[in-house]
């Protein structure tokens, strides 16, 4: 085809250059598509060109940039296909309104790629239906992700899936397809291009950012329990930082092997140079949250999953955001008598705490499939937790070699109704409960708070009792509220109640 007759204009529009927004734009031109950007903010999108000239030296330029949402549609191929990278929330609506007021088509797709609460998602395809195409791919993997291989979580209408699945394809983490491993390489201009992509379609409007809510869900606990594991060998074993990164690093060779563990040793290891200090020790203790976590656990009770584990996370953000008041407890409030841990006895408080973290990982991640299994059956999607668990495996924050073993359990049933009952898993706990029991009461002994792998010892123990005492709530309900319950020795649509202040209190039917 002539120069003349080629289509000059970029393949995708691309609003927002923030720190994901310009990574991923990056790494579309790295992938070879001619992308024009946008942004209020002409800083950004000057050092977003910089950063462009810098990376392809002496090659044409990639990115375009331009001024008005007009100029965008004029220098951006049709059917459009324009990308957002802009907070979740009112921006988003701002963004398609300005998009339309500038000319957009009913066949132009947009693509929400912020962390958008799903119930917005859902309101905004129908909002915009007949106006435009309004896709949705939540991304994970911060800005290195964005940059070189996020994990991505498309979903909404199968056309505009189908316009987009090979660009995500292109710039995705990818795997190795034989060893289930992450092929990864930080090279500005060269991207990993064989492998399978961390990218596949999740479902309906709104399934993507159900997805991604539930991987920051984990992802808070696990980050928790990180710490947790963390707080005892800092504290009862007197373990200096750099002792625990070293750790860290060891437990990153096995099953643990993580992103989170990879990093978190990373940080334990690090020297303020300012003060020479573990750069630990100068952070100061309150954890931010963006909302991600929070609206996991809240989703959790309203679908009636239970997600303790990633509950206990965020409440545990919470208390630590709480720190004059920690101040003055620790002045008044009495824990018990520590003795210093005897030195012999480290290696094996160490090995408890890595079947610990493994054990209560292994529930985490059951609270959050089963939270999205309950979840999909009340929204009606068909969640393919094997394909999840796959796109997991690279690019996102959660990324681990123990990935691969969940996708394996439910490539073994699809129908698996919890991950605890998958056989490897059962059998994985059956082996190391012994030391996460030991774990955990060391540490209540020592008066070190671990609500994440408390709880999902709790969750475990629960989950694998026939008979739990909500027998005697459903008498405490009964005698306070006549709530009434069902008999074990009765069909249970059949309901009773206690006339409790009558004498020799008769049970009658209801
Ligand atoms: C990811 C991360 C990311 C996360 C932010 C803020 O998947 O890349 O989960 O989306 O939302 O890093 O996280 P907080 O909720 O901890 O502030």
């Amino acid at each position: 085809m002539s120069d003349s007759l080629r289509d000059s204009r970029c393949d995708i529009g691309f609003i927002g250059a923030g720190v994901m927004g310009k990574n991923l734009i990056l790494n579309l031109a790295d992938n070879g598509y001619r992308v024009c950007a946008f942004d209020l903010d002409q800083g950004r999108l000057n050092a977003l060109l910089e950063q462009d000239a810098k990376e392809r030296g002496d090659q044409p330029a990639r990115v375009e940039t331009c001024n008005s949402y007009t100029e965008l549609l004029a220098k951006v191929k049709a059917p459009h296909l324009i990308i957002l990278s802009v907070p979740a929330g009112a921006p988003v609506d701002d963004v398609c309104n300005k998009l339309l007021d500038a000319g957009l088509k009913a066949d132009d797709i947009v693509v929400d790629t912020g962390n958008s609460l799903w119930t917005d998602s859902v309101e905004r395809a129908k909002r915009y239906e007949g106006k435009l195409i309004f896709f949705t791919t939540a991304v994970s993997g911060g800005e290195v992700g964005a940059r070189f291989g996020p994990s991505l979580m498309p979903s909404g209408d199968r056309y505009a899936w189908s316009r987009i699945e090979p660009v995500w394809h292109a710039i995705a983490a990818k795997v190795d397809p034989a060893s289930g491993q992450p092929l990864e390489r930080f090279e500005p201009g060269n991207p990993v291009t064989e492998g399978e992509p961390c990218a596949a379609y999740i479902g309906p409007i709104g399934s993507g950012h159900y997805v991604k809510m539930v991987h920051n869900g984990i992802e808070y606990a696990d980050m928790q329990m990180i710490c947790e594991a963390y707080h005892v060998m800092r504290s009862a074993l007197d373990m200096s930082p750099a002792d625990i990164a070293a750790v860290f690093r060891e437990w990153n060779k096995g099953p643990l092997n993580s992103y989170l563990i990879s990093i978190s040793a990373e940080v334990l290891a690090t020297v303020d140079a300012e003060t020479e200090q573990p750069l630990v020790d100068v952070i100061l203790d309150r954890a931010g949250q963006k909302g991600t976590g929070l609206w996991t656990a809240v989703s959790s009770l309203e679908v009636g999953c239970p997600a303790p584990s990633i509950a206990e996370a965020v409440y545990a953000r919470s208390l630590s955001t709480r720190k004059v008041l920690r101040t003055r407890a620790a002045k008044k409030l009495q824990g018990p008598a520590v003795e210093p841990i005897e030195p012999a006895k480290r290696a094996e408080a160490i090995a408890e705490l890595h079947d610990a973290l493994y054990c209560a990982k292994i529930c985490v991640y059951a609270q959050g499939f089963d939270l999205m299994k309950l979840a999909a059956r009340e929204q009606g999607w068909e969640l393919n937790f094997a394909e999840i668990a796959r796109i997991w495996r690279a690019g996102c924050i959660i990324r681990a070699v123990f990935l691969q073993s969940i996708s394996d359990a439910y490539e073994r049933d699809v129908k698996l109704s919890n991950l605890l009952l998958d056989d490897f898993f059962a059998e994985q706990i059956a082996e190391h409960q012994g030391n996460w029991r030991r774990a955990v009461a060391d540490a209540t002994l020592k008066g070190i708070p671990v609500p994440a792998l408390s709880s999902a010892l709790s969750y475990y123990d629960a989950f694998r009792m026939e008979s739990l005492p909500a027998n005697l709530l459903q008498g405490q309900r009964d005698f306070f509220g006549a709530h009434t319950f069902s008999r074990v020795d009765r069909p249970e649509q059949q309901k009773y109640h206690v006339q409790w202040s009558e004498p020799g209190r008769p049970v009658v039917e209801i």
